[in-house]
């Protein structure tokens, strides 16, 4: 390989015979890329050349939340090392867009997030590498960008009813969120401000427009325990003789104690997303992250909890997202785009519930599960 060939393969650049060069370093008009067409195992050796930390910045806000994917990696790739950074999104993109404007690195090698409304803007400005993983193809035209830009890995949800079961009968749970008004469940909340993440800003926001002022001003005379974080709440509901029993801003259910109901009523799902950086130094091991979330075997742990899916191909007893009476899984992505109607909501509920106190939600939790 001559110096120049061996550079540019070791930018990831693509040569078409000797002469014409195109660069695919990020995702500017032109520069469609074929989808990703090696074996896992093809793209562990190309990736094993790399070296340094394969940084992953990873939307939640437990950090026990990464600790299944952190294993599971550790398990297939010993040889790529990976720092998963589990921290809310608005967080995680707030650091990566200072760090750009300080010096036009992005600090990480990858981000997979809730904000959605980041990645158009990232591709715009030229900082997402192209990449089109391998099962691309499978996954719904409407999460994913044209040009491999960025995918919709997962589907995650919020609305579902999370409740202690050793409290509360299957039976006693409302069927509706207009059912929260009823006195019983007057101190047994326990629910995210609404102001603190945008996508409960959003839940609150459809459920309003279903039932009205009336049901917001209603709920703030349940003595709700509000908190930071989408996890939190569950803890609460696991906790042993806990009087805050159930949630509706949480899809944390790992607890034995612990139940899900799904309620027939509105609700939101989102493709948590996700896109490599063109900044980043390990482009093979971020090809491989990326081709691994998208895999068959990475993708089972959502068919085994009746997840919705991202990929088309496979099924899960959710069945397709598409036919979701109760929920749009693109509305999320378009509240999101609008950050004057994001800011209008988050204000309303500041104006009712005041800003939201206490350390980052990840710390919270994390003090909360480890002490
Ligand atoms: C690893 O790097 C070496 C030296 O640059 C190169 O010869 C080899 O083809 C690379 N292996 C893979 C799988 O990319
Ligand atoms: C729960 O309450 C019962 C009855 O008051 C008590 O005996 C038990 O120790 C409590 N359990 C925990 C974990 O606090
Ligand atoms: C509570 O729900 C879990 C499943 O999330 C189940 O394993 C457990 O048996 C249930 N407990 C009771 C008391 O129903
Ligand atoms: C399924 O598992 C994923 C990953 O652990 C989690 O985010 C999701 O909430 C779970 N969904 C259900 C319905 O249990």
């Amino acid at each position: 390989m001559s110096p120049l060939s061996a550079f540019v393969a070791s930018l990831g650049l693509v040569s078409l015979g000797s002469a014409a060069i195109i660069p695919k370093l990020n995702a500017y008009p032109g520069h469609d890329v074929a989808v990703e067409s090696r074996t896992m195992n093809e793209i562990y050796a190309a990736a094993k050349n790399e070296s340094g930390e394969l940084i992953v910045l990873w939307g939640g806000d437990a950090v026990s939340q990464g600790d299944p994917t952190i294993a599971a990696w550790q398990a297939r790739f010993p040889d790529v090392k990976l720092n998963l950074i589990v921290d809310v999104s608005k967080y995680h993109d707030s650091r990566v867009n200072r760090q750009f404007q300080r010096d036009g690195t992005d600090g990480a090698d990858i981000a997979v997030l809730q904000t959605l409304h980041d990645y158009g803007r990232w591709k715009r400005e030229g900082r997402l590498l192209p990449y089109k993983p391998s099962k691309w193809e499978d996954v719904y035209s409407s999460i994913k960008d044209p040009v491999g830009a960025f995918t919709g890995m997962y589907i995650y949800q919020f609305g579902s009813l999370v409740y202690n079961n050793e409290s509360l009968k299957a039976s006693e749970i409302p069927e509706t969120y207009e059912g929260f008004l009823d006195p019983f469940w007057k101190d047994k909340l326990v629910l995210t401000q609404p102001n603190d993440d945008d996508a409960i800003t959003y839940l609150f926001s459809i459920i309003i427009e279903k039932y009205g002022w009336e049901w917001f001003e209603g709920l703030q005379k349940q003595n709700v325990k509000w908190v930071r974080g989408t996890g939190e709440p569950a803890n609460y509901v696991a906790e042993k003789n806990s009087s805050r029993i159930i949630s509706f801003a949480t899809n944390v259910i790992t607890a034995e104690n612990v139940a899900q109901k799904s309620v027939e009523d509105t609700r939101i799902l989102w493709p948590q997303t996700a896109a490599i950086f063109a900044t980043t130094p390990r482009p093979e091991s971020s090809r491989l992250f990326m081709s691994w979330l998208l895999s068959d075997e990475y993708q089972q742990q959502f068919i085994n909890n009746g997840s919705f899916l991202s990929r088309k191909d496979l099924v899960s007893k959710s069945g397709s997202v598409w036919n979701e009476p109760y929920t749009a899984l693109t509305q999320f992505s378009t509240f999101m785009e609008n950050r004057d109607l994001v800011e209008w909501w988050r204000l309303q509920f500041e104006t009712s519930l005041g800003v939201a106190i206490g350390v980052s939600p990840v710390e919270s939790f994390y003090g909360r599960i480890h002490d």
